[in-house]
């Protein structure tokens, strides 16, 4: 039989046939050789090819190119499938299949609670930012007017770490110097973030947990601002627009006068066990920036004042989501996750 287009869409389709039943990678070898080996069937073509007279080559040689291209690219694809089945033992995992007690995800309570605390501190104007939670001496402490024979050193419970002056941060006061250093004034800022401490844990205290600091710097702030802003954020995160607060005085080194902050319980109006029948919620620490903190970070205190706040996001969460155990935030409690 001289070669002509019919043969070579048989050999074709025998091929392809041929192909279909290979369950080996040694079947598909012998497939090769027969089709595309030296003296296999496609080399036996071309020589049949080269005998006929010019215009049959013109016509069926293309056709010949690509009927060995055509099984060059099956046969590849043939060896990759086997291969990787070979690799995978026959058992693929299936993405498509029903998993019948499929679960959703959804955020953790700390990412709601950072993102309502957000948007309130944005939508005042404040700028979110964090700082780093691996600090130095200096910014834990010096910075914020507490120098290394201070009494106030003993009331946190450090992590000192093997480098050093290297620390874990016990609060997030820190960002107050490396913004002071590195922002403009007027300055808004408000920074959530990791602490840690070196305490036994229990119910409400843990050794890492988040803290929310807050600080304004700009000519003439007062506490009448702190007071007008800390109302504002607190009546807004507990969706109470007639939460009063009132104040306490507190000490805290890097403020002067320094304040505590309560909040009127958002959850009754006679007394409950959440405020332990007394109607206040201790809330905020909070006061005016102590001039020695503005100096550090080369603020004339003669010029600019300002405010800072500082609360436990923990704290907030559990008491505006009811929740009795701090160390539940990083547990692996499904049925604590899953309520949220
Ligand atoms: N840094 C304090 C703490 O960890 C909280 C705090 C209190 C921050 C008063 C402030 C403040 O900015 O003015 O307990």
């Amino acid at each position: 039989m001289t070669l002509n287009q019919k043969e070579i869409e048989q050999i074709h389709h025998m091929f392809s046939q041929a192909l279909t039943k290979v369950t080996t990678l040694e079947a598909l070898e012998v497939i090769r050789i027969t089709y595309l080996g030296r003296k296999g069937k496609i080399t036996e073509l071309m020589n049949q090819l080269k005998q006929l007279p010019v215009e049959q080559k013109r016509l069926l040689g293309p056709v010949l190119q690509e009927l060995r291209q055509s099984l060059t690219t099956k046969i590849e694809a043939k060896k990759s499938e086997l291969e990787l089945k070979q690799k995978t033992n026959g058992s693929f995992f299936d993405v498509t299949a029903y998993d019948p007690a499929h679960k959703n995800g959804s955020l953790h309570v700390y990412s709601l609670i950072n993102q309502q605390l957000e948007d309130i501190f944005i939508s005042m104007g404040f700028e979110v930012v964090s700082g780093p939670e691996l600090e130095t001496d200096y910014y834990n402490f010096e910075s914020l007017n507490i120098p290394a024979d201070h009494p106030a050193r003993d009331l946190q419970d450090t992590f000192w770490l093997n480098l050093p002056g290297k620390l874990l941060r016990t609060h997030t006061s820190t960002v107050q110097a490396h913004c002071m250093e590195e922002k403009k004034l007027p300055l808004a800022i408000f920074a959530p973030g990791r602490v840690f401490r070196n305490e036994a844990t229990d119910a409400t205290h843990d050794f890492m947990f988040p803290q929310g600091e807050v600080m304004l710097i700009d000519k003439k702030i007062s506490i009448a601002n702190l007071l007008a802003t800390a109302k504002a954020f607190l009546q807004e995160f507990f969706g109470q627009k007639d939460l009063k607060i009132r104040t306490r005085p507190g000490y805290f080194p890097f403020v002067e006068p320094g304040i505590e902050i309560d909040g009127s319980c958002p959850f009754c109006k006679k007394g409950c066990s959440v405020c332990k029948y007394t109607t206040w919620i201790e809330l905020l620490g909070a006061g005016l920036v102590h001039p020695n903190v503005l100096r550090c970070s080369g603020i004339n205190p003669e010029k600019y004042s300002g405010f800072a706040i500082g609360f436990g996001i923990a704290r907030l969460a559990m008491l505006k989501y009811g929740i009795n155990d701090i160390r539940l935030f990083h547990s692996d409690k499904l049925s604590f996750l899953e309520q949220f």
